[in-house]
């Protein structure tokens, strides 16, 4: 059951959301001083991260590229800088936290992101809202939704670390890649 404001998101709703979320969970590890729950808070925003990213380029890129003059090279721009934070992602799995190059890396890939959320909120959000369909931006927002929905679920910061999931998290299929794997296979 929905209720009435939620009827009335829109894409753009639903992406911001994603963002304060995603700023909060930055706050959350930069923090936080224990190495493994650290190690938690980074596996618990890659997830995120993920689920964010596969939602754009489901619902938010193909629209930028019909409704926006120049929407092609904007969101050839913007995929292109997810896979940059995406290869961090990639390389944050296989790091413990008290690894130096986790810090590093972790920094750039929070840099990445809050340009990347800057880009979108002052200067990509505000014009598609003008030249989009109000009532497909609505509907994209379900659809978005639905990515949230279906996303695996995503490690808990306080659960603790059991074989099988470490496992997991090896560079072969690491958690990256079983979270895109388990979303295109959904939606
Ligand atoms: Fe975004």
């Amino acid at each position: 059951m929905t209720t009435p404001q939620e009827r009335s998101e829109d894409l753009v709703d639903v992406l911001i959301h994603d963002h304060r979320g995603i700023e909060e969970m930055f706050g959350d590890v930069a923090t936080e001083p224990g190495a493994e729950q650290r190690r938690r808070l980074a596996n618990a925003i890659v997830a995120e991260l993920v689920r964010h990213t596969v939602a754009e380029e489901q619902y938010l890129y193909p629209t930028v590229r019909r409704v926006l003059p120049e929407g092609d090279r904007i969101a050839d721009h913007e995929i292109h800088d997810h896979s940059e934070a995406e290869a961090d992602m990639k390389r944050l799995e296989g790091l413990d936290a008290t690894d130096p190059d986790f810090e590093f890396v972790l920094t750039r890939l929070m840099t990445e992101m809050r340009q990347h959320m800057l880009e979108e909120e002052v200067d990509l959000f505000p014009r598609l809202r003008v030249a989009a369909d109000p009532d497909e931006l609505r509907e994209l927002a379900r659809k978005a939704q639905q990515v949230k929905k279906f996303a695996p679920t995503r490690p808990h910061p306080g659960a603790p670390d059991r074989p099988p999931a470490n496992k997991l998290l090896t560079p072969a299929l690491g958690l990256v890649d079983r979270i895109r794997d388990a979303l295109s296979r959904r939606t």
